[in-house]
Order: C-alpha cells, then structure tokens, then sequence
C-alpha cells in the first residue's frame, strides 16, 4: 500500500509529542508566555477590577500548561484543549503533582474544537462544575474569557476557529488570543527551516485577523501590539544567525 503524506494537523501532533517533554526547559518558551500572560492581564478588564475569580476561561491549543497554570490561580476554571497527545500528557503530570487547591479549577483535553457543543469540552466544563460544588447544569456550557497564544499560526481556518470561538463564549464574553506578528518576509525566521511544515501562516497580519474578528459578529474589536520577543534565529540565504526581535499582537473582541 503507498505511504500517505501526513496533514498539516499530523505534522503538528507529531513535532508537538516530540517536543512537548522539553517545552518548558525553554528560556524562550517561558518568556514569551510570561509576555503574553501580562498581555492578557492588561487588556481583560476583570483583572484589573477584581472580578476575575468569576471567570471560566478557554484555552485553544495550551500545549503544556505554561499559560494556563499562570491564569487557573486568577480565575474560576480552565479548560484547556490542544490536539497534541504528548502535549496534554505532560499538562496532565504537572497537575497531578499540584498541592491539591490549585489542581481543582484546571483540566485539559485533546481535542480538535470545531463546535462549541463538542462532547470532551462539555464534559470538562462540567466535571470542574463538580468540583466546586455545582450540580447539574440545563444549558451547554460557555466560557467568559477565550485565550491562546502561539497558536493561531497553526490553525488552518481563521473564520472557522473565530465562529467556533464566539460560539463558545457566553453573552458579554471576551477574547484575548496572542500570537507573533507577520511583519514581512522576515517574520518566516521565527520558525527554523525544520519546523516550518505545518505552520499554516507565518504570523498573524493585523488588518486581516481584524477583519476577521469583526465579520464574526465581535464588538469591540482590536488587534493590536502587545510585546516583543527578542530571539535567535538560524543562518538562512545568506543572512547570518542572529537575534531578532519579533512583534507579538494581541487579539481582542467581546461577544455582544
Ligand atoms: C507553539 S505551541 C504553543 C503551546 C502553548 N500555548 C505555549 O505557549 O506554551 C502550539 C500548540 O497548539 C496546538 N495546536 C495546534 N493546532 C491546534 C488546534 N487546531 N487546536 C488546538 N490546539 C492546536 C499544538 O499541539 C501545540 O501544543
């Protein structure tokens, strides 16, 4: 039988569950969270008003946790999805070795999240319910605050992601979604030669995700600079290895 060639969500899955292990032993990988953590603390007026305790948060591609086990302590729950098997594992180990009320409000699944009904969504959303003591629930569950960061990039459709998006929030919900600038030609050197497949655009251009965000239906609509990540970059055509600041934005809206 001939060999078939792996989609783009494959490659992913398969560089991602081999790289999840050593994800955050990398000095780039915690900073750039780190950014984008007070990124989203500064543009989500609940954490600045001290409402946010009340929110339950989604977060789209959360790989190992790094933003997650920033935001769960801030707010009422976590569920965090990505389509990374070796991803959500290592989540789910630095969750089991949590002191236990810090491991109550977070959860993770693999999940590819193309509706907002979908099953494993649903069914973290309710066991973290459980845990703080809500019994039954009449409606789906909808989350207040929709995160990501550095995963936009990934995702093939950014209309099909933004309208799963908005159905996952509840009325007055928010969004905060991070992800490197595609400033021009150069914003390719982000991602070194080896592990370019499967990146589906070479950063996020404001004008068009603006555009994006606004013909979904959002209010409030914002696409704008957030930090730069100073890093490395390999030798290419040329050009010599060398540091390279990229510009990340942050991508704001609110579900009227
Ligand atoms: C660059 S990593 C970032 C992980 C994490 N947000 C962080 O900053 O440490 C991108 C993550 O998105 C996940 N991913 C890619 N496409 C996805 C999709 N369509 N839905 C959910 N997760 C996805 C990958 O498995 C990977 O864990």
């Amino acid at each position: 039988m001939a060999a078939t060639t792996p989609n783009a969500l494959e490659v992913n899955n398969l560089r991602f569950n081999a790289e999840a292990a050593a994800w955050d032993s990398n000095k780039k990988h915690v900073e750039s969270v780190e950014k984008a953590f007070d990124a989203i603390k500064r543009s989500i007026p609940a954490f600045s008003d001290g409402s946010s305790k009340n929110l339950d948060v989604l977060e789209i591609g959360c790989g190992t946790g790094l933003l997650s086990f920033r935001l769960a302590p801030l707010v009422r729950s976590l569920v965090g999805v990505d389509t990374a098997d070796g991803m959500i594992a290592a989540f789910n180990q630095k969750v089991a070795v949590l002191p236990d009320p810090y491991k109550a409000n977070l959860a993770a699944v693999n999940v590819l999240v193309q509706e907002a009904d979908d099953v494993h969504v649903q069914g973290a959303a309710a066991a973290l319910a459980s845990r703080r003591g809500e019994s039954g629930h009449d409606q789906p569950y909808r989350f207040d605050l929709v995160v990501s960061h550095l995963t936009l990039h990934h995702i093939p459709s950014m209309p099909a992601v933004f309208a799963t998006i908005f159905q996952c929030l509840k009325p007055g919900g928010r969004i905060a979604l991070t992800d490197y600038e595609d400033f021009g030609e150069s914003a390719v050197r982000f991602h070194p030669k080896s592990k370019r497949e499967g990146v589906e655009r070479h950063g996020i251009k404001k004008d068009e995700v603006e555009m994006i965000i606004d013909g979904t239906g959002f209010n409030m609509v914002k696409v704008e600079e957030a930090f730069v990540l100073r890093k490395e970059v390999e030798a290419e055509n040329g050009e010599p290895k060398r540091e390279m600041d990229f510009p990340f934005v942050i991508c704001l809206g609110q579900r009227s």
